[in-house]
């Protein structure tokens, strides 16, 4: 499974590429709101430190604005991925992003047939939002079930990006279901190597290494 870091924070992308676990970053405009530096500075400083895919959302919701959109992000860099919220003028613009060899992200997904419509235009990821569903009191882990039996029925190419991840049992429930990516919180990856028996077991190993003749 590949990780992906949900952030803009320079700091965060930096410290978990330096650990080798950085396979990508994804932003969001709420995420690119709370920095300081102007959008198109964030992004193209977020690709220098990883050539893995790097996320970035159009802010408009109009055909022709969006594509104009897409076309100055994707210009920032070469991993640069074009966000497009699941509309249906969104749907029209992954369309025409895939006609160009443009990859995309397909954003904003709370359903199987929302899903299926981003797979059908060839978008490179879709991003359904568990944590949110699950905030609404439905299971968010069974549409990444349902989308990955659509997608495995059909053999679609379109990777399964499991996005507002909100802790790290979502992150076991996502991998035994099988999808390809999931983007993280930089506190949720720091969660994933906690284990209460683990510190037990170290804090008694270094205490017992103390008596060992060298
Ligand atoms: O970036 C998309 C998604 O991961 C947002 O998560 O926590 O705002 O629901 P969250």
């Amino acid at each position: 499974m590949k990780f992906f870091l949900d952030t803009a924070s320079l700091e965060e992308i930096k410290h978990i590429h330096s650990i080798g676990i950085l396979d990508g970053v994804t932003t969001n405009p709420s995420i690119i709101a709370s920095n300081k530096k102007s959008f198109k500075e964030v992004i193209s400083e977020i690709c220098k430190i990883t050539n893995g895919p790097v996320s970035a959302e159009v802010l408009t919701t109009e055909y022709d604005s969006m594509l104009k959109e897409a076309h100055t992000l994707s210009e920032i860099a070469e991993n640069v991925v074009i966000k497009v919220p699941l509309i249906m003028d969104g749907i029209k613009l992954v369309s025409e992003l895939t006609k160009r060899k443009i990859k995309t992200n397909v954003t904003l997904c709370f359903s199987s047939s929302q899903a299926l419509l981003a797979a059908k235009v060839g978008a490179t990821y879709i991003s359904p939002f568990i944590g949110r569903i699950d905030d609404t009191g439905y299971n968010g882990l069974e549409l990444i079930k349902d989308i990955k039996t659509i997608y495995t029925n059909y053999n679609f190419k379109t990777e399964i990006l499991a996005a507002s991840i909100r802790h790290p049992m979502h992150i076991k429930e996502v991998s035994l279901i099988g999808a390809d990516v999931a983007t993280l919180p930089y506190a949720v990856i720091l969660n994933l190597v906690k284990h209460p028996l683990t510190d037990i077991g170290l804090e008694k190993f270094i205490e017992d290494s103390k008596k060992i003749i060298p």
